[in-house]
């Protein structure tokens, strides 16, 4: 059976640009594939946290994990901190990879610029991710298209080791959501839609007010052309929408713009909100019911002994090959 694998970091609340581009293809595969998913707490430590909030939002994640119809049965569902194996890893890695290729990435460069004073870990970041993936030999990433060279460095780890050491590790596929490989911020649609966005107004979170969501989406941000059509370079609002709409449907991009072939904005945009709101208020609602319950807790504890066991075995492969013996 092929393997697939995700994380997402527990910092803030998630968006909905979070649940399409990892939760919602991990729902999709969970039948087909041996599925993973973490809560990447070490990657979220890269930038200073308040520890509480921290815990917190950790809580709050693994409940959205389950509320957005991740199947504790059918997933290994697991907190990152709690399989030290992964940072163990991560460290054999780091040292088969190179300075040059990590100064390339594209995230650790918009992300340093940021913080004046950035930490060790925001640079050697994507090596940890490389053995969150490499532990467990998957064969399938889903993540957004932002986190698309982060998977390819793993490979290229992935290659590069098992050159030098013997066969060690599978090399894992990226694989992104063609409709929703990335939805964009409501009021600047030329950025991602991210947790750290600056205006509140143009991020949807998945625990946000359901009246507020529907605001922020009937003020989105469009043109002045009246027309429901696919255009990212000209239209990047209306393109957004778009995508945000057949993220949530199903539907195809030719489908939904014949479908709005003759509606003003305010139509559109009213279709928008009403099947994300849909969609978000029952996860919310079991969200709510999840969240105070000990099954949070059986879940993890459940997921970290499956998870140790094979980031174990990985870990003293590589230690084994890597001459790390008496
Ligand atoms: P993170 O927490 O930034 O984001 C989690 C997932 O959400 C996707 N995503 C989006 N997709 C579409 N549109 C958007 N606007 C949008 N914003 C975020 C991200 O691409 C990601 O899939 N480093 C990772 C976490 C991680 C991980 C891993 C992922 C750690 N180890 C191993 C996969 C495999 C991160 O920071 O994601």
């Amino acid at each position: 059976m092929k393997k697939i694998l995700t994380g997402i970091q527990p910092t803030g609340v998630i968006t909905f640009g979070n649940y399409i581009g990892a939760i919602k293809q991990m729902v999709k595969y969970q039948d087909e594939y041996e599925s993973y998913i973490f809560i990447a707490d070490l990657h979220s430590i890269t930038i200073p946290q308040d520890p509480k909030e921290l815990s917190k939002n950790i809580r709050s994640l693994i409940a959205l994990y389950i509320a957005c119809g991740i199947d504790p049965d059918k997933n290994v569902i697991f907190l990152q901190s709690e399989n030290e194996y992964h940072a163990n890893i991560s460290w054999m890695l780091e040292c088969n990879t190179y300075f040059g290729e990590l100064s390339r990435m594209t995230q650790f460069k918009d992300k340093s610029k940021k913080h004046a004073n950035f930490s060790a870990g925001l640079f050697t970041y994507p090596v940890l991710m490389a053995s969150d993936i490499l532990a467990y030999d998957v064969d399938y990433v889903p993540v957004g298209i932002d986190q698309k060279q982060h998977v390819e460095i793993a490979r290229d780890i992935a290659i590069r080791f098992n050159k030098k050491f013997g066969d060690t590790f599978n090399i894992p596929d990226v694989l992104i959501n063609d409709d929703g490989a990335k939805i964009m911020d409501l009021v600047d649609p030329t950025k991602k839609m991210s947790k750290s966005g600056e205006n509140p107004k143009g991020i949807i979170r998945l625990l946000d007010d359901i009246s507020e969501i529907r605001k922020k989406i009937m003020g989105a941000t469009t043109d002045s052309e009246m027309c429901v059509k696919y255009d990212e370079v000209n239209k990047p609002g209306i393109s957004n929408l778009i995508t945000i709409y057949a993220s949530v449907t199903g539907k195809s991009i030719p489908d939904i713009e014949n479908e709005f072939l003759n509606a003003n904005y305010g139509a559109f945009k009213k279709a928008v909100a009403d099947v994300v709101c849909s969609l978000i208020s029952k996860i919310q609602d079991r969200y709510n019911e999840l969240i105070n319950s000990e099954e949070l807790d059986r879940v993890l504890d459940n997921g970290i002994v499956k998870a140790r066991v094979i980031a174990k075995a990985k870990y003293l492969d590589m230690k084994n090959k890597m001459g790390l013996k008496r």
